[in-house]
């Protein structure tokens, strides 16, 4: 029996200079939607979709490098994705995300 092998694909999602201090970027990536934010200096990626009841966390904002769910209010770590309040109960599904030459790009892992 054959196993899917897993490949890596790193794809471009947007100019560095237009992902905002404090801003949730929504951008679509390989036909996922994610978030992109900056904490700090740090990149961060992570789905768009809040653990909770999948809400869009885009919808959110982001405060002292806290992410919120605008829809019931449940807080996490953009760049740990750990949940730091309820009611979500789960962590974000991160991203690995490079700046090169200006340029942001995701590492997507596919399945083949
Ligand atoms: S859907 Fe995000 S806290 Fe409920």
């Amino acid at each position: 029996m054959s196993h899917p092998s897993i490949t890596r694909r790193r794809v471009f999602v947007m100019d560095a200079a237009a992902l905002a201090p404090d801003e949730l970027h929504p951008v679509s990536v390989a036909g996922r939607e994610l978030v992109l934010c900056t904490v700090e200096g740090q990149l961060c990626a992570f789905d768009d979709a809040c653990p909770h009841m999948n809400w869009p966390l885009s919808y959110g904002f982001l405060e002292d490098g806290v992410v919120y769910c605008s829809l019931h209010m449940a807080s996490f770590d953009p760049c740990s994705g750990r949940c730091l309040g309820p009611p979500a109960d789960r962590s974000l599904t991160l991203y690995e995300v490079e700046e090169d030459g200006g340029a942001l790009y995701v590492i997507i892992d596919e399945e083949e």
